[in-house]
């Protein structure tokens, strides 16, 4: 894989991508993106909003499109990001596909359901967190789609743990991008 200026965090709801996101990012001293906040502020509604009055397909249309742009403004300006995806955007048909071929490098947050329903009971402002059988229903949908990811990192521990580990074990310096340390598959 070429070395990126552009590094992509998926996972389920909980595991962290916003948290992590930001603290890597400001390690690296790259730009933090957040995909659910472009898309709020594009949309000039909260997510939960946008759920409600327009519905998930259309919110999904809006993830899309956003994803799209966030990719073309980082490599149109050539800068290095983060950038931490919502929780069902790589398990949307075709998502994974469309980050490998655009040379994106994805690293999957990891946490056993247990951790993120503990996460995720005590915030709100997600639609899709209802109740806990949906909940596990969802990840058990999602997973096979979060283990085509390149990278798997578990995120079960305090988020400067899990930035060290990335930095450690999965990221190679290579100017202002970096390599994925090898070409291992989070499988
Ligand atoms: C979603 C997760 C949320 C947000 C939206 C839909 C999902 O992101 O994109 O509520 O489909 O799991 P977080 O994982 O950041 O909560």
């Amino acid at each position: 894989m070429p070395p990126t200026p552009i590094l992509a965090l998926a996972g389920f709801m909980g595991s962290g991508k916003t948290t992590v996101g930001t603290l890597l990012a400001r390690q690296l001293a790259w730009r933090f993106v957040d995909l659910d906040a472009r898309i709020e502020e594009t949309a000039g509604l909260r997510i939960p909003e946008i759920f409600e009055r327009l519905g998930e397909p259309a919110f999904r249309q809006m993830e899309a499109d956003q994803l799209r742009a966030a990719l073309g403004r980082a490599q149109e300006l050539k800068e290095s990001v983060i950038l931490a995806l919502g929780g069902g955007t790589y398990a949307q048909p075709g998502a994974p596909e469309f980050l490998r071929n655009a040379g994106i490098p994805v690293i999957w947050l990891d946490a056993s359901p247990e951790i993120l329903l503990g996460r995720c009971m005590t915030m709100t402002g997600r639609p899709l967190f209802r109740d806990e059988p949906s909940f596990r229903a969802l990840y058990a949908q999602r997973l096979p789609s979060y283990q085509l990811a390149d990278h798997r990192v578990d995120s079960s521990g305090e988020p400067a743990r899990v930035v060290a580990e990335i930095l450690t074990r999965h990221l190679v310096p290579a100017g202002n991008a970096i390599l994925l340390n090898g070409a291992s598959r989070s499988t």
